[in-house]
């Protein structure tokens, strides 16, 4: 028997930008105040990469790759993200991980092979996604699409200026990039960790990172056709939160 009554469309609200738009710390406030879920997309490109660098697969073995991806033993636990059994929530965010992702992100067999993962975290009573192609591919439906620009130059400033708090916070333990890759190299995915660098050599990265996430043939970095542009950079956190819960209220109505 049929039913003649459809559930209603999981509520969606994506939040799409570049590196270090703050696009995280948006959509982490925005669901918390909405009680909806949170999909960090760019995580599971994060471990994903991570997964691919400790197999030492080689970045042109597609087939490989797309086994990985498909296999990719990801778990979130709260703020915590698990990868292959281990706590990976801070090697994840090192930069050679977030550049492997921009890089591997690029192949399509990889993109179709993460997309039912993401997609299954449209669960009611809504999501909040955040990550470069979630108005365009991956919730095109969304009831409201958000996306944030910033000049690179004050994205870098962000970004040095969080390195250089996290390297007096830990100065004993930093590694260089260099060192991270040895690592890697053997095996050893949990000591992961940035070094403090020049502003601009993180400005250097920021754009090298715009380039191939704006650039490549499928799903590159741009605001979907009926998103709405916010520039953020003269604001604060919080401005930008209270500007996307008013406009998911006027949508909402
Ligand atoms: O948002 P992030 O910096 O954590 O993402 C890391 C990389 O992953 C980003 O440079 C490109 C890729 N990515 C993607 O291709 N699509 C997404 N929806 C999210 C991230």
């Amino acid at each position: 028997m049929t039913s003649l009554t459809e559930d209603p469309p999981i509520p969606v609200l994506t939040i799409d930008g570049p590196t270090a738009s703050g696009k995280g710390t948006v959509a982490r406030a925005v669901a918390s105040a909405l009680g909806f879920h949170l999909l960090d997309s760019g995580a599971i490109y994060r471990a994903f990469a991570l997964a691919a660098l400790n197999r030492r697969t080689n970045t042109n073995e597609i087939r490989q790759l797309e086994e990985i991806a498909k296999a990719l033993s990801l778990e979130f636990r709260g703020e915590s993200v698990w990868l292959d059994g281990m706590d990976a929530t801070d090697s994840i965010r090192a930069e050679t991980v977030g550049m492997m992702a921009s890089k591997l992100s690029a192949i399509p067999e990889v993109r179709a092979a993460l997309l039912t993962r993401q997609r299954d975290f449209a669960q009611a009573p809504g999501l909040v996604a955040d990550g470069r192609d979630m108005g365009t591919i991956v919730f095109p439906d969304a009831a409201l699409k958000i996306f944030l620009t910033t000049p690179s130059e004050v994205r870098a400033e962000r970004r040095h200026g969080q390195l250089q708090k996290h390297s007096a916070q830990t100065k004993p333990k930093t590694l260089p990039n260099s060192a991270a890759k040895r690592l890697i190299d053997k095996g050893n995915s949990a000591i992961i960790t940035d070094s403090l660098e020049s502003f601009a050599s993180v400005l250097e990265k920021i754009q090298q990172r715009d380039a191939q996430d704006k650039n490549r043939a499928i799903a590159p970095l741009k605001p979907a056709q009926d998103a709405i542009v916010i520039d953020n950079a003269a604001h604060g956190p919080k401005q930008t939160i209270d500007a996307v819960l008013a406009l998911w209220k006027l949508r909402s109505n």
